[in-house]
């Protein structure tokens, strides 16, 4: 067996949510070159038609469709929709995600409530109505995206923490549920990777000082999550289910190595 041919996606239909920015924007794109047709969810529809448009160009297949994950009608018309052009979805990319950073003392109530309803609530309603299609259909992955802040915490980082935790927690419970109807449920713990979430505290002098705790002495760079995507979405991770991959510079391993 070829490594092309293990990690290969054709035939997948795979929904990648937050596909609008930073990393699910490049967990489409990775999913797409590998074979799969992507469906890109997100609110701000002018960027997955750019990024739509550019997946095509380069010879694959994706269907923008704008929807606020936190709204299970306009989740579910997002398979629906799916389904329609592509047939059934057979992998979920649970990305999309918000960071609020405030202080304990300080933290406002819809802060906490809107990072638990999108990082946590949406993730759990999303994989729900995955996974009824998929045990329909006959199987699938659903991929959730955690964070290495779901083992440790940061100041002012409270609600975020909680939320990844909590989604860690939810994939394994999911993946105990689903391994005997055929459905797979991973998560990716990623550690530091500038985006639009993080970009201004990465380049501040906290968060240079931080790249420099990480044992690899850097943040993770662009495409550095695709090995693990594709292991969990493809074949190559058949008999993988309810696990996490940390994917973070040995960020975890810095306290007892320090
Ligand atoms: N970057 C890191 O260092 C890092 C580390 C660990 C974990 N993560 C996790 O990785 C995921 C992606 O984060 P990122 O770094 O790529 O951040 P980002 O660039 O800010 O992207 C977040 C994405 O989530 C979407 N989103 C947010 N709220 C939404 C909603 N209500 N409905 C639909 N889509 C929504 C956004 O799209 P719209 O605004 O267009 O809706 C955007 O596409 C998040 O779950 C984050 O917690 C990131």
């Amino acid at each position: 067996m070829t490594a092309s041919s293990l990690f290969d996606l054709t035939g997948a239909v795979a929904l990648v949510t937050g596909a609008s920015s930073g990393l699910g924007r490049r967990f489409a794109r990775v999913l797409a070159e590998n074979g799969a047709r992507v469906v890109l969810v997100a609110r701000r529809k002018e960027r997955l038609d750019k990024l739509s448009a550019e997946i095509e160009a380069a010879g694959g297949q994706a269907l923008p469709i704008a929807a606020d994950v936190v709204n299970r009608d306009e989740i579910a018309r997002a398979f629906d929709a799916a389904q329609a052009r592509f047939g059934p979805v057979t992998v979920l990319v649970n990305n999309a995600g918000v960071a609020t950073p405030q202080s304990f003392l300080g933290m406002r109530e819809e802060t906490w409530r809107q990072t638990l309803d999108i990082n946590l609530d949406a993730v759990v309603a999303t994989a729900q109505e995955a996974a009824r299609r998929m045990v329909a259909s006959g199987g699938g992955a659903i991929v959730n995206i955690a964070s290495i802040l779901s083992f440790g915490v940061q100041k002012g980082n409270l609600a975020y923490a909680v939320s990844k935790a909590a989604v860690l927690q939810a994939t394994r419970a999911m993946a105990l549920e689903l391994a005997p109807k055929g459905v797979r449920v991973n998560a990716i713990a990623p550690g530091y990777f500038s985006t639009e979430i993080n970009a201004d505290y990465l380049a501040s002098p906290q968060g240079e000082a931080m790249s420099r705790a990480v044992p690899m002495g850097r943040f993770g760079q662009e495409g550095e999550l695709d090995g693990a995507l594709l292991l969990l979405a493809s074949r190559a991770g058949s008999f993988i289910t309810g696990a996490t991959i940390v994917v973070d510079g040995g960020h975890m391993l810095a306290i007892a190595g320090r």
